[in-house]
């Protein structure tokens, strides 16, 4: 399925992170520079131009981002074009982007209310708290996975100990020439 055909829930959440081979995605630091590792060459891998990936990211409906990553993401320069984004936080933030929202509150409501009426290809982009929040909550449909080739050693965990047993169903491994693997896995009904 792809996620532009929402669920039978009408919306499809997608998980979707850049990981190291020993399972973090970001430095203590915050810096990111272990992202664009060059030098690994995977030549079966595939390329794809950046008119592909113009035309992927159109098909993302909104961005939520928990709001140290909303944080990170206008220090580094913004990802996320014109897309709307909804940051959920408790805190109060200056208005630095007009296609940002912020949400505080239950993360069901925010889903399955705010915005299944309004979006069908939901991608949650991080970072490790807030995904954790939304898989405890059974509010994940989809996970993109993309590991890159390096072991960072330590750094901020994807997932913690508060998850729980849960099996996922392969859809589909893209590996990549730069040595990037992405694994898609949908989630079985509980
Ligand atoms: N490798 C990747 O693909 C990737 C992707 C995204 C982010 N990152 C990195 O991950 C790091 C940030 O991740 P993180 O885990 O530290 O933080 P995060 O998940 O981005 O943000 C956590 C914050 O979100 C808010 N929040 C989370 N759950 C909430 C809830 N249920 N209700 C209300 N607010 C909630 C809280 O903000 P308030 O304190 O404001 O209330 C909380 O402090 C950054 O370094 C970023 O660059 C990496």
């Amino acid at each position: 399925m792809s996620p532009s055909q929402g669920t039978a829930k009408g919306r499809t959440v997608t998980l979707h992170m850049v990981s190291s081979l020993d399972g973090f995605i970001a430095r203590h630091d915050n810096t990111v520079s272990w992202m664009d590792t060059p030098g690994s060459v995977y030549e079966p891998g595939v390329t794809i131009s950046q008119e592909q990936i113009a035309t992927f990211l159109k098909s993302i409906d909104c961005y939520v981002l928990g709001s140290r990553t909303y944080e990170h993401a206008l220090e580094l320069g913004w990802p996320y074009g014109d897309t709307p984004v909804v940051v959920v936080t408790t805190r109060k933030w200056p208005q630095a982007k007009n296609s940002v929202e912020f949400y505080s509150g239950d993360l069901k409501t925010l889903v399955d209310e705010k915005l299944a009426a309004r979006y069908r290809n939901i991608w949650l982009a991080g970072g490790a708290t807030l995904s954790q929040r939304f898989l405890e909550l059974g509010l994940v449909d989809e996970i993109k996975l993309t590991i890159a080739p390096v072991l960072l050693g330590a750094g901020l965990r994807l997932f913690g100990d508060s998850l729980q047993e849960k099996k996922w169903s392969l859809q589909n491994v893209v590996a990549y020439k730069n040595g990037f693997v992405e694994l898609s896995y949908a989630a079985l009904a509980a």
